[in-house]
């Protein structure tokens, strides 16, 4: 039978279809995830997916600038910028609370779009999420990368040197390798091997990294819950042993000057740390699993990102006031592991150790939290037929999204070939800026149409506090695209666009097409769908 025709505005109208808030709710009340979650637990949680990366690796070129000369550094100044960058989230971090208690569902920020903004405006934010953890996987994995050669670096004594001082082509992607043998002054072209004519760069590490990452979370996510609480443990310990042994090595002239690149730095500065601070919106889409979403929620989201700002201004002090992080040619260290790199400059080489490990354990427990965020979002995605239905399988055995489990895996060791830490961090921060401003828009519109539905937990001075996390994360982003110069930062914006248009091209071609056709098949009586699932009456 031939598919039914739409005219242009029966086509917007059906692209602002919204999801029954009172069926979403009333289907994850009865729905299968089991609800264990207390106030601790997603503390835990939330700590587990934002301290990684940035505060381990990102926060050197925050405070030194890139190699490359894209973005100045902010220098001591680092410490508002981290002030900045948390002030951005702490707005949307109340919005995101308003919703998560409104609508303790799973899927987060796309959940709420769904409900509020329609259909298409729902692809788009999932779609931009995976941006936010799928591609800020790539970034944390890129990362441990660099922890991980820089911790074997330590073992020079007792391991053979391509061990010790792997060669660059087995540890970055492509860009990464051919600028660091040009600033080595080396000709790239001989140092790096060549397969039929191509040449042959990969990010060894991190792909087998993620290859077992992807091998846990098939075989089940309880075990990976408790892995990240040891983890997180062992995170915090090292941050903690960082601030008390760097705090003796402080040196208050190295905080002059205050902030060499002026508002410039800054504010570029606050754009790139703001990936550090990234995850908190990742205990929203845990809504479903948790005892008690009202109370707990809030406390859950506003508490992790309070702890984190005061463990990041800590080490911003102390990072910069160990070293002079600006004038002069920038080390690799700084860039790469800044924290390790800090205490090996003052000859607490065993510290540097530790903390070599525990960023290690730090970022893997990013990597484990951000690989499951974006399979529990294309997970919902599918389960609305955004995307095949395959996507939804379930392992027979472990009783895990297995399919797209792998896919999120494989994608990652694609994205390792051509993104680096800095492309892959600012794409991350547009793709979360964009779901931030997002989660503050729907906030809004939601107290204006459905101002009497129960709300636990209110943004107070509304609408002044979504406004303000508009302008805020709005004005970092349109300010990172402005003033970030080079490759890198031109790269990224071209991205996001690209990624932008993609999406709306895949939901024009597939998830609109497979939607109607839904719609169509249920009004015939041919199927019926109940709690996203999808069953054939006549078969
Ligand atoms: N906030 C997370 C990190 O810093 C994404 O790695």
């Amino acid at each position: 039978m031939a598919e039914k025709r739409f005219s242009l505005p029966q086509v917007l109208r059906k692209m602002l279809t919204l999801k029954n808030m009172d069926d979403a709710i009333a289907n994850a009340q009865k729905g299968g995830l089991e609800k264990t979650l207390g106030v601790w637990d997603l503390i835990i949680l939330g700590v587990g997916a934002i301290i990684g990366s940035g505060i381990f690796a990102i926060v050197g070129i925050a405070a030194a600038g890139s190699a490359d000369g894209s973005s100045p550094g902010a220098g001591p100044a680092l410490v508002i910028s981290m002030v900045i960058a948390a002030i951005a989230c702490i707005f949307s971090a109340l919005c995101y609370s308003e919703f998560a208690t409104m609508i303790p569902i799973a899927g987060g920020a796309y959940a709420y779009t769904f409900a509020t903004l329609g259909e298409f405006a729902a692809w788009i934010i999932g779609w931009i999420l995976m941006l936010e953890y799928a591609i800020g996987f790539i970034a944390v994995a890129c990362a441990w990368t660099n922890h991980f050669v820089q911790f074997m670096k330590g073992f020079s004594n007792i391991l053979p040197a391509w061990l010790t001082n792997p060669p660059l082509w087995l540890v970055d992607d492509y860009r990464s390798a051919v600028t660091a043998y040009t600033a080595q002054g080396i000709d790239y072209h001989s140092a790096i091997p060549h397969i039929l004519g191509v040449p042959f760069c990969i990010n060894l590490p991190a792909i087998i990294m993620i290859a077992l990452i992807t091998a846990i979370l098939v075989k089940g996510t309880k075990d990976s819950a408790k892995m990240a609480g040891i983890m997180v443990a062992v995170k915090i310990g090292v941050i903690a042993l960082f601030v008390l042994t760097g705090a003796f090595y402080v040196k208050p002239a190295n905080w002059v000057p205050f902030a060499p690149n002026g508002f410039e730095g800054i504010f570029m500065g606050a754009f790139i740390i703001f990936f550090a601070y990234i995850g908190f919106d990742a205990i929203a889409t845990a809504a479903e699993e948790c005892k008690n979403p009202q109370k707990d929620l809030p406390i859950g989201i506003l508490g992790s990102l309070a702890a984190t700002t005061v463990v990041y201004v800590l080490v911003a002090l102390v990072l910069t006031g160990m070293q002079k992080t600006t004038g002069g040619v920038i080390p690799e260290g700084l860039i790469k592991a800044p924290m390790a790199f800090a205490m090996s400059v003052v000859h607490q080489n065993w510290v540097a150790g530790l903390i070599s490990i525990g960023s290690l354990a730090g970022l893997t427990s990013v990597l484990l939290v951000m690989h499951m965020a974006a399979t529990r979002v294309l997970y919902a995605m599918s389960r609305d037929n955004f995307l095949p239905s395959v996507f939804q399988k379930l392992h027979p055995k472990f009783n895990t999204p297995h399919i797209l489990t792998i896919t999120v895996g494989v994608v990652g060791i694609l994205g390792t070939l051509i993104l680096d830490l800095n492309v892959a961090t600012s794409l991350c921060n547009f793709g979360t800026f964009t779901s931030f401003i997002i989660v503050c828009v729907a906030i809004l519109i939601l107290r204006k149409v459905d101002p009497d539905r129960p709300r636990p937990f209110k943004v107070p001075f509304c609408p002044w506090f979504p406004l303000a996390g508009i302008v805020c994360c709005g004005g970092l982003m349109i300010f990172s695209m402005m003033v970030a110069k080079g490759d890198t930062a031109r790269l990224s914006t071209e991205m996001f666009i690209v990624w932008v248009i993609m999406g709306a091209l895949i939901y024009a071609s597939y998830g609109y097409q497979k939607n109607r056709r839904i719609e169509r098949l249920a009004e015939e009586k041919e199927i019926a769908v109940e709690d996203g699932k999808v069953e054939y009456i006549n078969k």
